[in-house]
Formats: structure tokens, sequence, C-alpha cells
């Protein structure tokens, strides 16, 4: 536990406004959101500025106290919850959440680190811009928190993950010194790029403070489309087809199998099938019809008719969301299947991709064969299918009462498996939520003693001491 003369150092570096000890205040920001990992810790820092956060970092390395970098709390893999054991401090940056500057012109925003999502979304909105990032927590989420997660989301199909929209960055390294790296600089080859290196490390090489994220224009005519299919492979056609017939207009392409959407409609008010009956499949579409011109959805119409009307497709039924209000019902049953998950109670969850071209086969095989070595579990997907990344999800089978202890007896099992099966594909365990604490293990025992030894090397040569986010990311020893 750290003791009371360093936290009464702490409150004379950040006042009583920065610091929350109340143990009421705390417990909420101690457990992750999937409701794994319970932490502890004796105190909040909520630092209000850059120089705040570096005066706390240079304390926390003189007194080697950890700390644990938090912004939204929504990590899927623990990567914000501290330690049980309490030796460490959150260090929250929920206080600095200025949009310092929208330049419509440049496009680009400056924000610091404790922006919400979609305050930046409705900030760039009112300047006629729009930031090209979206999830289902983006109104917790914060930009701190999506760049040390490189998130990605349902638009990386056109416009990247955080990697390819953050411009410039300013940070805290471990030492407490303050890396200003927030100019948006096209060109700059002075070595290693410390801001592409902070980007996904999950707080474990310092603390981002701000950042220069691109914008891009508005849609002018968009269209949101709900698609019907009787496979995943029908799902990568049709992409494959839109993509062949429009170009590079669609902004997003998701797919869900149809168990994670009935859980929406049976946990979440208010929502309902876009399409009856609902397929086996389903496929959300965003499209940019700016380019086209007045008659965009005219054309796209009759482009969806003759794709409907080609059976080698595979489409059942679509529907094109008629008004603003029914594109954002359609999204939103997207947007919700992670917490109506929730609401059914936890499956076991894989966060993986392989190349996209094979994804389709990935997704059926690897659901048979793990249905056939676990008897009575049921297995399926949902995500982002256009970037070779799904959310595969394995339920305890319908029988067992005490899906705790089954979890606890054959989980690792599982996870063993279905990892197994991702590495013999060529894919990654982790394709966009990181590693945190729940895949620490697993990339010990499955990442190469390459790529092992550089992550251990860098976090040495950057953090000697080991007090940014420890246990999280990095493999212990007896991990790999
Ligand atoms: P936190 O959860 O607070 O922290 C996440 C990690 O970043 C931790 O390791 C933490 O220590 C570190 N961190 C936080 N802030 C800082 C900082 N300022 N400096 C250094 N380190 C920091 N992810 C996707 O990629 N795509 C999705 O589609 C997606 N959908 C989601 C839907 C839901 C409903 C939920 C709950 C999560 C989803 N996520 C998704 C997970 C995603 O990683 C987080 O939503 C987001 O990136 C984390 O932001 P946060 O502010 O909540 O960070
Ligand atoms: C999603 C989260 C789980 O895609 O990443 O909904
Ligand atoms: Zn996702």
């Amino acid at each position: 536990m750290t003791d009371t003369l360093s936290l009464d150092a702490f409150a004379g570096i950040l006042g009583p406004k920065g610091i929350a000890t109340d143990p009421d205040d705390i417990a909420p920001w101690l457990r992750d959101w999937r409701d794994h990992y319970q932490g502890q810790a004796a105190a909040i820092l909520s630092p209000a500025n850059v120089e705040e956060v570096a005066a706390c970092v240079r304390l926390a390395a003189e007194r080697g106290i950890p700390l644990v970098p938090q912004g939204g709390n929504t990590s899927m893999v623990g990567g914000a919850t501290p330690p049980k054991d309490g030796s460490a401090l959150i260090l929250s940056l929920r206080r600095m959440n200025r949009i310092r500057a929208i330049d419509p012109e440049a496009n680009q925003a400056v924000c610091e680190a404790g922006v919400i999502l979609s305050t930046l979304h409705d900030a760039a909105e009112a300047a006629g811009r729009r930031f090209p990032l979206s999830l289902g927590a983006k109104g917790s989420a914060t930009i701190g928190g999506l760049i040390s997660t490189n998130a990605g989301g349902t638009q990386v199909l056109r416009h990247g993950t955080m990697r390819g929209l953050v411009e410039g960055l300013e940070a805290v390294l471990p030492d407490g010194s303050i890396y200003d790296g927030l100019k948006p600089l096209k060109k700059d080859n002075r070595g290693y790029d410390l801001k592409q290196l902070l980007i996904g490390a999950e707080g474990t090489l310092g603390i981002v403070t701000a950042a220069t994220l691109k914008l891009v224009p508005e849609i002018g005519i968009g269209a949101t489309a709900w698609f019907g299919l009787a496979s995943p492979h029908a799902a990568l056609r049709l992409l494959r087809a839109l993509q062949a017939r429009l170009g590079p207009i669609i902004e997003g392409f998701e797919v869900m199998a149809e168990e994670p959407v009935r859980y929406v409609f049976d946990h979440i008010p208010d929502t309902r099938p876009p399409i009856t009956p609902l397929a086996p499949w389903n496929a959300l579409i965003e499209f940019d019809l700016t380019g086209f011109g007045p008659d965009g959805r005219e054309r796209l119409e009759t482009l969806l008719g003759e794709i409907i009307a080609d059976e080698s497709l595979g489409v059942m039924d679509a529907a094109v969301a008629q008004n603003e209000t029914q594109a954002r019902d359609f999204w939103r049953i997207r947007e919700t299947i992670p917490e109506a998950e929730r609401a059914a109670g936890f499956p076991i969850a894989f966060d993986i991709s392989v190349p996209i071209e094979d994804m389709p086969d990935f997704m059926i095989d690897a659901a048979a064969a793990a249905t056939a070595r676990f008897p009575g579990t049921t297995a399926t997907s949902y995500g982002h299918l256009g970037d070779g990344n799904v959310h595969f999800h394995v339920r305890a089978p319908r029988d067992v009462t005490d899906r705790a202890a089954w979890l606890h007896s054959t989980g690792e099992e599982v996870r063993h498996f279905v990892h197994d099966l991702v590495v013999a594909a060529g894919g990654s365990i982790s394709a966009e939520h990181g590693i945190g604490q729940s895949k620490r293990a697993e990339l010990g025992r499955l990442a190469s003693p390459a790529r092992i030894g550089a992550l251990r090397a860098i976090k040495q040569a950057l953090d000697p001491q080991g007090i940014m986010n420890p246990g999280k990311l990095i493999p212990l020893a007896s991990e790999g």
C-alpha cells in the first residue's frame, strides 16, 4: 500500500480536486468492464494538465510507486484495472478533457487525453468535419485510452485504426520527462518513432496527455443498409462485389451471426430486426455516396437490386434505412452487442484476426472444431469482417448450472484451443482490444521469442523500474 506521506505529497502537487482517497469514490474504477478483475488502490490521482502529470510521475519514479493510467475504464482486457495487492495508484486523465483546438481547414483537432470520443464527434461535427473512428463505448472511452489501445471500431475499413489517425502526440515518459510531439509533421525521420511506440502501448511506456488527430470531411450523402446473408462467405463476396462496383466508398462493413443479434433484441430496449425473418448472418454497411452527387442513393438502390438478384452472391434480403433515425437504429443494434452479451452472461471472448480472405472459412471451421471439442458449447462471431477481425465467442453448455465453475475448470482449455487455431491460421490473438491482463499469459505462450524479447527490451529501456501499468501486456518470466 502507498504510505500516507506519499499520498500527502501527491495531494501537494494536485490540490484537493486532484486526488480521491474515499473508498466509495474509488470503488467503481477498481473493476473492469467485463467484470473479471478486482483491483485495489489507495487513491486516484487526477491531474489537470501535463505539468501535473509530469510531477506525479517524477514523484512516483522517485518513490517506486506504480501508476495505472486510466481513461474511461472500458478496456475489454482488464488493462486499466490496478493490481489486487494495492501497490499501485490509478492516474486518471478524466480531468484533462479539453479540446484545445479544431482547425477545419487543416482537418485537425488537438485534444487532451481525457476527451470522451462522442464529445470529439460532436465538436468535429459542429466544425463541419468528422473524426472517423467509432465504437460501442464511444460515450465513455477517451482519446488517451483509444490511442493507448490503438483502437479500431467500425470505420477501420476506410480510415484505419488510431495509428493512422494520430498526427501528433504529447506524453509523459516513465522518468517524468515530457515528450512534446504535438506538431503534426507529415515527414519526420529522426529515428525511432516515439509516437507510434506509445500508440498501442497500453500505458506501459508512459502517459498520453494530448494528441493532434486527423479529421475528415462530413458525409454529404450517405446510406446505411442491412443485409441478410446465408454465410460469412456470402458477406465477403458482397463486400468484394460492392467494392468492385462502387470503389472505396464503404465506410464500414460489419458482420453479425444471428445469435448475438438476438441477444440485442432480448436485452436492449427499443430494438427490432431490420429484416424479418432475421438471416443466419447479417451485414451492416455504411456508404459515403457524396462523390456520386444527388442521384447517389438511387444509383445505390439500383445496384443493391442487382446484387440481391444475383443468386451466386447468397444475399437473402436487404433493407436500406429510410432516414437518419432508422440508420441510427440499425447501428444501435450492432453497437449494443457487447452490452447485450454482458446482460446474457459473458461468453469466453476472443478478439482475433486472420487474413481477410481466410476469415469466412475460419469462422465456420473454428466454430465447428470448438463445439466438437467441447460438447454442448455454442460458438459464434460478429465484428469487423472487412478488416479480417471478428469477436469469436464460445458459450458454456446450456445445461451447465454453475457457469463460473465451468469457466474456471474448462475456460483455459477453450482459450488454448481457439488461440492455437488462430496461430495455425497465421492470425493474431488480439486484433483490437490489446493484451492487458487477460491475454498476457497467452501472448507469452504463443508469441515468438523475437517478439517477446523485443517487447521486454523496450519496456526495460524506457521503464527500468517497471512503474508504468505493471502486470499488463508484457508476459511475466514464468509465462514465456
Ligand atoms: P481505459 O479502459 O481506461 O484504458 C485502456 C488501456 O489504455 C489501459 O491499459 C490503460 O492503462 C491505458 N490508458 C488509458 N488512458 C491512457 C493514457 N492517457 N495514457 C496511457 N495509457 C492509457 N475497442 C476497439 O478497438 N474496437 C471496438 O469496436 C470496441 N468496442 C467496444 C465496445 C464496448 C461496449 C466496450 C466496453 C469496449 C470496446 N472496445 C473496443 C475496447 C476499447 O479498447 C476501449 O473502448 C477504448 O479504446 C479504451 O478507452 P478508455 O478510455 O476506456 O481506456
Ligand atoms: C465490438 C467490440 C467488442 O466490436 O470490439 O463491438
Ligand atoms: Zn470490435
